[in-house]
């Protein structure tokens, strides 16, 4: 374990169930839970708010310099508000959910400039340990020295449904059909990225839940995380 405390770093494709497990392990351990991936929808979400072409490195570039991002945890009894994100001042926690992000964001995200931005943003936040932090390069560019890496998976089928609910439960009136594109979408130009793309780390543990519920998957991972601690490893 790192002297400051542990360090546990998620990473996968989109829909697949790293914020939903990464905030319900953080809560039962009372870690600080970062979720990477809010931040570049929340960039989004303002690049879209500016009218900026998603394209326009050198202005998003500007507009990243003169943004405040902050993250809080609202409340440790509820999951929901376990997490907010605040992009100079305002709570985005709900809005960058929205298909809208989901259909930009990455497009964002492949910018090198973006990605340079962000990434002292997100090693500060995690210097103090005690941490789970989520994302696509989390345990290979972001966190490398995690002590912890687990690689997430399910099959596409299933994050679609997943993301399909989530999304009609909150209101969206979305075609399944539509859902699954953009998730492939997505995943496409995360992985083939020349910069920081998605990617398994060498030593990360691969979690497939595709058939497991959320109480399995989280077992699955306290025992590892136990297992960690008692032998100083995985
Ligand atoms: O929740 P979901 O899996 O749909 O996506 P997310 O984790 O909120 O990430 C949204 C997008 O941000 C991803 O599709 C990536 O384009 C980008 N992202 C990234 O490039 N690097 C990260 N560490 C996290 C997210």
């Amino acid at each position: 374990m790192s002297k400051k405390g542990l360090i546990i770093a998620i990473d996968g494709p989109a829909a697949v169930g790293k914020s939903t497990i990464g905030k319900l392990i953080a809560q039962k351990l009372g870690f600080l839970y970062i979720d990477t991936g809010a931040i570049y929808r929340a960039i989004t979400w303002k690049v879209l708010k500016n009218n900026l072409s998603v394209n326009n490195e050198d202005l998003i570039s500007m507009l990243v310099s003169k943004t405040q991002i902050k993250i809080n945890r609202v409340s440790s009894n509820s999951l929901k508000d376990y997490y907010h994100i605040f992009i100079d001042g305002k709570d985005v926690t709900e809005e960058i959910r929205d298909p809208k992000i989901d259909q930009n964001v990455s497009q964002i995200a492949k910018l090198p400039k973006i990605r340079k931005q962000l990434i002292s943003l997100q090693k500060k936040l995690a210097k103090e340990g005690n941490i789970i932090m989520e994302g696509r390069d989390i345990g290979s560019v972001i966190l490398p020295y995690a002590d912890i890496k687990l690689y997430f998976i399910a099959s596409e089928e299933e994050r679609t449904k997943r993301r399909y609910k989530e999304l009609t439960a909150k209101g969206y009136k979305i075609d399944y059909k539509e859902v699954k594109k953009q998730i492939m979408k997505r995943d496409e130009i995360d992985s083939q990225r020349k910069y920081a793309p998605l990617t398994k780390a060498e030593n990360a543990v691969l979690i497939d839940s595709t058939e497991k519920t959320i109480e399995e998957v989280k077992n699955e991972i306290l025992k590892i995380i136990k297992k960690y601690k008692e032998n100083g490893k995985k």
